[in-house]
């Protein structure tokens, strides 16, 4: 290597630590559109804010810069999937404020949340969903809820961590009915199959980063408990008749560094399908 090229070389190097480290503060917005079937009338264009893998980052102080970015869309309701904290000395705080300036945006609409695997390194997992039930939100630890609107109705469904086996989609989906969609929240992919097999409609996870680092053309390398180049780790997948949407997510574990890999948020908007059932 000449003096000259290798001096390209080291610059290249150093100006792209800058570059790594800037896009992971860029929140890019996905927008789906997905069809599904016996969708109610009233319940079409119904469209889900859904966010995943926040790791206790801060979008500018209070999440005040992602809570502005939010405030310009439209959303029925939030679904969250889980990894809010990260670390062997977790803080609620990040996810707190987050919570706190999505009720100011969005009013009286739900909010839902299913725990990942770094939730569940907090002391007591299980007084993080107590916090977030107190500041609001509708936990949805291995059950449902119905969301209503006229005599129409909409199962939202969530599993706790399959990272850590924790979820028992049978106990979540017991109560509810194939006549409505059903809507699954889950932290990881992992129970997709399951939830195909179960005739789940739309499917929503994170966990994966998109690989945080994604290589292009191949996509992640590596996921933890997913193992090397696994199949469902970023974007839109069909399995006869269950969507799943996995969300590249808004934080890093590990090295605070992204590539070919923005954070997100996505808004997913349910249309009816003539598809018969
Ligand atoms: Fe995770």
């Amino acid at each position: 290597m000449t003096a000259m090229s290798r001096r390209v070389f080291l610059m290249g190097g150093v100006s792209l630590f800058p570059y790594l480290y800037l896009e992971r503060l860029a929140v890019a917005v996905r927008r789906y559109r997905v069809q599904i079937r016996n969708l109610p009338p009233s319940f079409e264009g119904f469209t889900l804010l859904h966010m995943s893998d926040l790791h206790e980052k801060e979008f500018g102080p209070n999440q005040q810069d992602l809570i502005g970015l939010l405030s310009k869309e439209r959303f029925d309701a939030v679904a969250i999937t889980g990894d809010m904290v990260r670390g062997d000395h977790p803080s609620q705080v990040q996810t707190l404020d987050l919570v706190s300036g999505l009720r100011k945006i969005s009013q009286e609409r739900p909010i839902y949340f299913v725990s990942g695997n770094h939730d569940w390194r907090l002391e007591r997992g299980k007084e993080f969903e107590g916090v977030l039930q107190d500041a609001g939100v509708q936990v949805l630890s291995n059950r449902s809820e119905r969301l209503e609107r006229g005599e129409d109705r909409l199962w939202m469904v969530g599993v706790d961590d399959p990272v850590t086996g924790r979820d028992r989609l049978g106990l979540a989906l017991s109560g509810t009915d194939q006549r409505s969609p059903r809507l699954l929240l889950s932290h990881s992919p992992h129970p997709f199959k399951k939830a195909a097999g179960k005739g789940i409609d739309l499917m929503l996870a994170g966990h994966t980063h998109g690989g945080q680092v994604r290589l292009p053309l191949l996509g992640a390398s590596f996921v933890p408990a997913m193992g090397f180049f696994p199949r469902y780790d970023y974007g839109l997948y069909r399995l006869g008749a269950t969507t799943l949407i996995v969300s590249g997510g808004l934080g890093e574990s590990g090295v605070p560094l992204r590539f070919n890999m923005r954070p997100e948020i996505a808004l997913i908007t349910v249309a009816s399908s003539q598809a018969p059932r």
